[in-house]
Formats: structure tokens, C-alpha cells, sequence
């Protein structure tokens, strides 16, 4: 078991050189075990278990404050950036434990990226800084022409290429708010991560942007593990083949009600609560 506090991690270097490419690539598995957490002593989260496969698009679904967003960041080790929140269990990612006291901070952070849910390009930046911001936070040298390439295949991957290809100059800000969001994720991927982790990416576009980022979450899928939270039970039966539903009952910290086959826990969904919850009867 590993506990970890505000207190109990080292500062990041944010000088140190990496490399662009993630030590061990490949499609890699995520779970997590008997996770916890608290903020101060509320607790949020109490043993969450989940295996989230190489390869695949998992969605977590269940009403506001089940936690969530939480169980999200501990996946990439953000959780212990909140002043008084603590943890209990473990992460692994490919059967290694991200929280290990030999591991850095930001080998967790650079193999597992994160998308909010309202896009947050860098405003001023050119549509091309902003995808290659990663890479500098990280210190990583890149030369023009594999710089001008790593530009051209993230961008495609996150759907924006032929949107944005004669204007790489123009501001991250003067996208829509779905191109944003597009470019978001081909900043993510630039510093190749083997997990993408995205918190309600779509709830703040229209329909139609939405489509075009869930055809780019499938597309994805083949080369990075994706973990989606989303309320929109549609979109998860469109981009996952996986799902969990979370659930906070009055008063207690939320836990995993039921998970499996996103088909079945839809089709046929073997406890009332995620029945009703599927259905809209709720939540
Ligand atoms: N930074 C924080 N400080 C204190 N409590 C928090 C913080 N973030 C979330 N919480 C609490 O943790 C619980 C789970 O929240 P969250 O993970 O955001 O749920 P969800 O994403 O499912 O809506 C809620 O009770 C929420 O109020
Ligand atoms: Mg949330």
C-alpha cells in the first residue's frame, strides 16, 4: 500500500532534459487497486478497483460529486498537487506502480496525459507552439524538420490538421471552442503519452464538435489507452468498449457499482442502481 500526502513527494525539475519519446512505448494497461482518497478527512473515494485495457476506450459515468474527477487525477498523479488531499492503494501503469518512491513525478505525468473539460490552449501562443508546449515544459530539444513533423502528425491525430495547416502562426485562441479542444489533445500527444486521460472533454462543445472529437478518441484508441469521464450516456455507448459506474451514496465516498462491458452494462446491467442510472432515472 502507498500513502501519499501533500508533503510526501519531491519537488519536479523543471530543467531536467527528457527524452521525446516515452522510455517503454507501446500500448500499455492502467489500473488501479483498492484505491482511496480524502481532502482533509472527508473521504471521496474508498477502494476503487479497475482495470483499464491497453488499447481501449474506458468511460466512467455517474452522477456529480461520486468522485470521479478524483479518481481521474490520481491516475496521473495530480491528486497530490491539492493541498490536504491524500490517497491509499495503488496505481499501475503496465504493472508498474506510478506512485513507487524510485519513480519521478514527471514519468507519470509524461506517460499520462490529461484533457479538461473546458479546452485550455495557451491563448497567445501560435497553434504550433501550443502543440509543442509540452515539450518544452519538459525540456525536451527537438530539431526543425522532426519538430515540424511531430506538429503536422499530432495535429492530424487530434482531427485539426487540414482546419489549421495554412495558419500553424495564428493564436491558440482564435480557434472555436472545438478546435481548441482539438488542439488540446494534439498538445497531449506530442509528448507521446501511453495513457490519455480525459474529464468530460465534450461538455462544454456543440454536437457537432463533439462527433469529431469522439472519431478522434476512436482513432486514438489504437495507440494510446483512453479513460473518458462523461455524462452523456450516448457518448459513452458510442466511444467505449469499457465502463464503470461510480456512485456516492448520501454521506459516503463513492465506489464502483458495477463495471464491465460497456454493451452489457447498458444492455443488461446486473445492479437496479446502474439500471436506473442508464436510463436516466436518476443522476
Ligand atoms: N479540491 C477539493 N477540495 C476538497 N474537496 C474536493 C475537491 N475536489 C473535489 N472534492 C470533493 O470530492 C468529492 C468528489 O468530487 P469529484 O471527484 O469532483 O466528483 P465528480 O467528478 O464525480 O463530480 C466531492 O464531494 C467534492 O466536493
Ligand atoms: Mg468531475
Amino acid at each position: 500500500m502507498t500513502v501519499i500526502t501533500d508533503e510526501g513527494h519531491a519537488p519536479e525539475d523543471p530543467t531536467q532534459i527528457v527524452p521525446a519519446v516515452a522510455p517503454t512505448g507501446g500500448l500499455a494497461e492502467i489500473r488501479a487497486d483498492g484505491v482511496s482518497a480524502w481532502f482533509g478527512t472527508h473521504k471521496v473515494l474508498d477502494r476503487v478497483s479497475l482495470t483499464m485495457p491497453a488499447g481501449r476506450v474506458t468511460s466512467l459515468i455517474g452522477p456529480s460529486g461520486c468522485g470521479k474527477s478524483t479518481f481521474l487525477r490520481i491516475l496521473n498523479r495530480m491528486h497530490e498537487l491539492i493541498p490536504s488531499a491524500s490517497l491509499a492503494g495503488e496505481v499501475l501503469l503496465d504493472g508498474q506502480d506510478i506512485y513507487d518512491p524510485s519513480r519521478k513525478l514527471t514519468d507519470a505525468r509524461r506517460s499520462i496525459g490529461m484533457v479538461f473539460q473546458k479546452p485550455n490552449p495557451f491563448p497567445a501562443m501560435s497553434i504550433e507552439e501550443n502543440v509543442l508546449a509540452g515539450l518544452k515544459l519538459t525540456g525536451t530539444r527537438i530539431d526543425k524538420d522532426a519538430r515540424e513533423e511531430l506538429v503536422e502528425s499530432c495535429l492530424t491525430k487530434g482531427g485539426l490538421w487540414k482546419e489549421v495547416k495554412d495558419r500553424l502562426d495564428a493564436p491558440g485562441g482564435g480557434l472555436s471552442g472545438g478546435q481548441q479542444q482539438r488542439l488540446c489533445i494534439a498538445r497531449s500527444l506530442a509528448i507521446k503519452p501511453r495513457v490519455l486521460l480525459m474529464d468530460e472533454p465534450c461538455s462544454a462543445l456543440d454536437p457537432t464538435s463533439t462527433r469529431v472529437i469522439e472519431e478522434t478518441m476512436l482513432e486514438l484508441a489504437q495507440e494510446v489507452t483512453i479513460v473518458i469521464v462523461t455524462h452523456n450516456m450516448q457518448q459513452a455507448a458510442r466511444v467505449s468498449s469499457q465502463c464503470a459506474f461510480f456512485l456516492a451514496a448520501q454521506g459516503t465516498p463513492g465506489v464502483i457499482v458495477e463495471h464491465g462491458d460497456t454493451e452489457a452494462m447498458f444492455g443488461s446491467p446486473q445492479d437496479p442502481r446502474t439500471s436506473d442510472y442508464v436510463n436516466g432515472r436518476f443522476g
